[in-house]
């Protein structure tokens, strides 16, 4: 009997006619099932008693998928809807507090919620919660090698020091200028302010948010951290190389490090050209030391020595320059693109900040002098804009290390009983989120309102918030002493070993960036305040445009 016969007579009842056509049916039958299988094991398994040591597994039906698709879409939501209420087919069925577990892709997630929830995380030691395992599978590719979370904390930590010390308030002087002449330059060049560019004081334009937040954010980093070289080539050949980078760093980046798609390979490519060029500029300003006087960070790295008298090799001082540029772009642009569009929103505060500019700068002739770096930390209205923005929006909802031990967890963070601890088993990533504190609403009030005048109140909530993070104990991690701070409800920059480095050059590039628009234009929204897009590397609006008009005394 022939093979044919066998599949075209599956019916006619010998034995080997039976067992050949059983067997794809068989398979067929199983894959069919397979996902039904999965689901059915999968709520089995999350029946079974667990040991009462584990924080509670937040519920899920798809095994692997877990709680990424809820997580992706709305985190903070998740978080809230995890401690104070959780849901089966809207059926409310477990509470399970500051502390649970969640399946995110296949690996278990542990949150920890709270200011005690942050602490855990952010005051964690080194050896028994590390950033690098989670963070480096995003960072490695983009960065590059050697540096940030390619290499063992305590390097990070002279890395951190290094770039720190090249941020000293006598460059921040020299920046103020820099930045508003590039804001300057922008409004008077750039196509998407033709209307500006017209000189009619009475007619609206209108604005892409997050495109031209995004554009001024990486114009004046470049302009004043990167270097000369870098910001000249920046509005010529590298904005696409810019671009490829970019769009390697994404959480699909993050969660499958490498896929055969053109973004890997684009995002591969771009890291490559970058770090070769300045390289490049590394070996040119080596080689002529004469053409040279920049005193920017590259200029700095090129000077410092590791503890052990090594000096940075020159794909290092490479690689920690695009780290900054990618770590500074996302965090500032969203930052600034929020602060901006609520000043478009709340008319009295966008106009208390055009008087805070007339009463600083204006001159007898009706004009404003130049903004200076001295009198910007005086500006209280700007201040408490920039503080309640970073309140409401941080960018960074979730802030992770790996437990590369099993690590109870306080009780006073969550216990389920008394004579029982919860442990995060080691393998766990643990996670917190400082921006459910920053608007809890039994701390804040009216917690999710933007709301600069909170933070005019020297004795207020605010200001003892930002007491807490900014004073009392003061530690050295390796990049000089900063305030512990991990208990604070406002923690926009993190604490810890891991707390930013960027935060004065973040604060006084905002800060310029507002006063050069305040000073030039008259906003307002264009349509109803824009939601949070939670699916982008950073929390930033949806896009949305800002209406504006060229303001009489520019
Ligand atoms: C770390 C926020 C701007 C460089 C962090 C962390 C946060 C943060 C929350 C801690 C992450 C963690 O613990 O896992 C922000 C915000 C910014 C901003 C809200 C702007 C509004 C910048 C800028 C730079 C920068 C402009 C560079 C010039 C860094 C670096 C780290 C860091 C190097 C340290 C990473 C580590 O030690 O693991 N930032 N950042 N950031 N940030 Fe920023």
């Amino acid at each position: 009997m022939s093979a044919n016969a066998t599949f075209s007579e599956p019916w006619s009842g010998t034995l080997t006619h039976l067992e050949w056509p059983s067997t794809p049916r068989l398979a067929l039958i199983t894959l069919i099932n397979f996902p039904v299988l999965a689901i059915l094991l999968n709520v089995l398994w999350q029946l079974l008693p667990r040991p009462k040591s584990q924080p509670p597994l937040v519920w899920h039906w798809i095994p692997f998928l877990g709680s990424a698709a809820t997580y992706g879409r709305d985190p903070i939501g998740f978080f809230r809807q995890c401690r104070e209420k959780s849901f089966i087919m809207q059926m409310p069925l477990l509470q399970y507090g500051n502390c649970f577990t969640f399946i995110l892709l296949g690996k278990r997630v542990t949150v920890t919620l709270g200011t005690r929830g942050n602490d855990y995380v952010l005051g964690g030691k080194h050896t028994q919660l590390a950033a690098e395992d989670v963070y480096s599978p995003l960072t490695t590719p983009v960065f590059g090698k050697d540096v940030v979370y390619d290499c063992p904390n305590e390097k990070l930590m002279e890395q951190k020091r290094f770039v720190k010390v090249s941020l000293t308030i006598d460059k921040f002087r020299a920046y103020v200028g820099m930045i508003e002449d590039e804001i300057k330059g922008y409004l008077e060049t750039d196509p998407k302010f033709r209307v500006y560019q017209m000189d009619d004081i009475n007619e609206w334009g209108a604005f892409p948010v997050l495109e031209v937040f995004s554009e001024m954010t990486i114009l004046t980093a470049s302009r004043t951290l990167q270097g000369r070289e870098i910001r000249e080539r920046l509005t010529k050949d590298y904005a696409q190389v810019y671009h490829d980078l970019d769009h390697g760093f994404t959480p699909l980046h993050w969660m499958i490090p490498n896929l055969p798609l053109p973004s890997y390979r684009k995002r591969d490519a771009a890291q490559a050209k970058m770090s070769a060029f300045y390289q490049s500029i590394l070996r040119h300003r080596r080689e002529h030391p004469e053409e040279h006087q920049d005193d920017d960070v590259m200029a700095s790295l090129m000077k410092q020595r590791y503890r052990d008298g090594t000096p940075l090799r020159d794909h290092e001082i490479a690689h920690i320059l695009i780290a900054l540029l990618m770590a500074g772009q996302h965090t500032s642009s969203s930052s600034l693109a929020w602060t901006m569009l609520h000043i478009a929103d709340r008319q009295d505060i966008q106009e208390a900040l055009y008087e805070e500019q007339v009463k600083h700068f204006g001159t007898p002739d009706g004009g404003l002098r130049d903004i200076t770096y001295d009198e910007l930390r005086d500006l209280k209205v700007l201040d408490a804009v920039v503080r309640e923005t970073l309140r409401l929006h941080p960018p960074i909802h979730s802030i992770m290390r790996m437990a590369h031990e099993d690590i109870p967890v306080p009780a006073t963070l969550a216990a389920p009983s008394e004579d029982v601890t919860y442990v995060v088993p080691k393998g766990d990533i643990v996670m917190a989120s400082p921006i459910v504190s920053q608007l809890d609403p039994t701390v804040w009030e009216d917690a999710e309102t933007w709301e600069p005048l909170r933070w005019y109140d020297d004795k207020g909530v605010a200001a003892q918030a930002h007491k807490q993070y900014n004073e009392g104990e003061k530690i050295d991690f390796g990049f000089g002493l900063v305030s512990k701070g991990t208990v604070s409800p406002y923690l926009p920059f993190g604490a810890g070993r891991h707390r930013c480095i960027g935060e004065q050059f973040a604060y006084l590039q905002i800060s310029t960036a507002i006063c050069a628009l305040i000073r030039r234009l008259e906003l307002k929204l264009e349509s109803d305040f824009p939601k949070s897009d939670y699916e982008s590397m950073m929390v930033q609006p949806l896009p949305c445009k800002i209406l504006y008009r060229r303001r009489k005394f520019d």
